[in-house]
């Protein structure tokens, strides 16, 4: 029987110090602590910090779901922030929570980025990734390989979506270098806030008299459609438009970039023998995909507001807090996942096709949670597939032998200066014997 000395062994034991939250140990590596906060804390009431934190998967579902009991938005028509204000993107659909307006905007985007119009889109994704690829040279860092990062990941998303809206191919690298500085800008505070800006404000210089181009002679291009979309009989002010265009360059470049990345570290470091599967196959570049947004996403954490005194769990959730979803977390889940902590890209019970914002599926198995779910779903789901498995597919095509060219690798991990928060590896060095035939 237990005594009082293991009793309060166990319950020291399942206590969090919501220091840990701020500790490198878990920038470096967060499961540990998901796995105790998913056991012991499924609702988590960080004091220090003043929030609470989600972290098993169907209450991240339900927290996504809900948008009537949870907001994303930090302005409200009659609250006291000033759209825009404090957004290092400047006024964007971030800051929206639900309604009309958040639809609205959706809506004059959603349609670029599924169905027929990527389909359309696609010769320019594969003539972009051919393009990086062709400068690939072996012996780029003087030894023999390339850097994935610099020199293709970092490239390629910002490129497509540039691209996609209509801006000068021959300003692709200044694009490259703001989206690096607004990213950087969003997830830290200080010197990395006032670059963010700075970048901000150089691009909207930039973008400004393009957009008074394109309001005389629009195109077919996003950026004419965003310029022409109407609600009540209005249009976007040029700062707004501006900061949709921030937005959708950092939201598409940043993110898909590190997928890109994660996917390359797993393949290469942790599951080489499904490596050479994929090699054999390319098309399970799809399913790498799927099993690193779940495994290891690049996005792990979303927060709202609580609109409501909710229930769950043991606790309650105060109207006006503030919620963390840890979606890291709730992909990692022993309750939904078999041997969750195993990167395998033949799991059976993960759903490995498209996404959907409603995360339920025709073969009965759960989705990862890496694009959110509910109102605010990534718009880019279906894009950023596309992208990441047509370069990867490319890349392990025209490599000729593949491998890392360093054997300790430090991971992935977050945050670092340019990552803004997300997870990847910061630098991930391939080695190959050369360039297949006609790359
Ligand atoms: C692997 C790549 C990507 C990941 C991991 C990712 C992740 C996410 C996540 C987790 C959200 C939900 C935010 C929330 O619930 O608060 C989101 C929203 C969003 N994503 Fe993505 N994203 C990716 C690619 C893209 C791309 C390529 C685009 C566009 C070109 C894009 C555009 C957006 C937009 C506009 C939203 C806001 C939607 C709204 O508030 O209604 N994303 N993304």
């Amino acid at each position: 029987m237990a005594t009082a000395e293991d009793k309060m062994r166990e319950f020291l034991r399942r206590q969090i110090d919501p220091r840990e939250f701020d500790a490198p140990a878990f920038q470096k590596d967060p499961f540990p602590l998901y796995k105790r906060l998913r056991d012991d804390h499924p609702v988590y009431h960080d004091r220090f910090h003043n929030r609470w934190v989600v972290s098993r998967y169907w209450d991240v579902d339900s927290v996504f779901q809900s948008s009537e009991a949870y907001t994303r938005g930090i302005y409200e028509e009659d609250g006291p922030y000033e759209f825009g204000s404090k957004h290092v993107f400047g006024p964007n659909i971030l800051e929206y929570g639900v309604g009309d307006r958040h639809r609205w905007l959706r809506n004059i985007i959603a349609g670029q980025f599924v169905g027929q119009k990527l389909n359309d889109f696609l010769p320019v994704i594969d003539m972009i990734a051919r393009e990086l690829i062709a400068r690939l040279g072996t012996g780029s860092d003087g030894k023999g390989g390339f850097e994935l990062v610099t020199e293709f990941s970092t490239q390629f998303p910002i490129r497509v979506i540039s691209n996609m809206l209509g801006l000068p191919r021959e300003d692709e690298d200044r694009f490259v270098d703001w989206y690096q500085a607004l990213i950087a800008g969003l997830g830290f505070g200080g010197e990395h806030l006032a670059r963010g800006i700075a970048a901000r404000n150089e691009m909207w210089e930039y973008l400004e008299p393009l957009i008074e181009k394109r309001r005389k002679e629009p195109g077919e291009d996003l950026l004419s459609r965003i310029i022409a979309a109407e609600l009540d009989g209005k249009r976007m002010s040029m700062e707004e438009i501006k900061g949709f265009v921030a937005l959708l360059l950092a939201a598409g470049g940043d993110t898909t970039d590190k997928a890109i990345a994660n996917m390359w570290y797993h393949m290469l470091y942790t599951r080489p023998d499904q490596f050479a599967a994929v090699q054999k196959d390319p098309e399970l570049w799809s399913n790498v995909f799927t099993e690193m947004m779940r495994y290891d996403p690049v996005v792990h954490m979303q927060q709202r507001r609580a609109t409501q005194e909710i229930a769950m769990h043991d606790e309650v959730i105060p109207k006006g807090a503030i919620v963390l979803i840890y979606l890291g977390a709730g992909n990692r889940d022993e309750r939904v996942f078999k041997d969750p902590d195993t990167f395998d890209i033949f799991r059976d019970d993960l759903h490995m096709g498209r996404e959907n914002r409603s995360g339920r599926y025709k073969d009965g198995k759960p989705g990862h949670l890496g694009f959110g779910m509910g109102q605010h779903f990534c718009m880019g789901y279906a894009m950023a597939r596309q992208e990441a498995v047509i370069a990867c597919t490319h890349l392990s095509n025209a490599l000729v032998n593949p491998r890392p060219k360093v054997e300790d690798h430090p991971g992935i991990s977050s945050p670092s200066i340019d990552s803004g928060g997300f997870r990847s590896p910061q630098e991930l060095w391939i080695e190959f014997d050369r360039k297949a035939e006609g790359w």
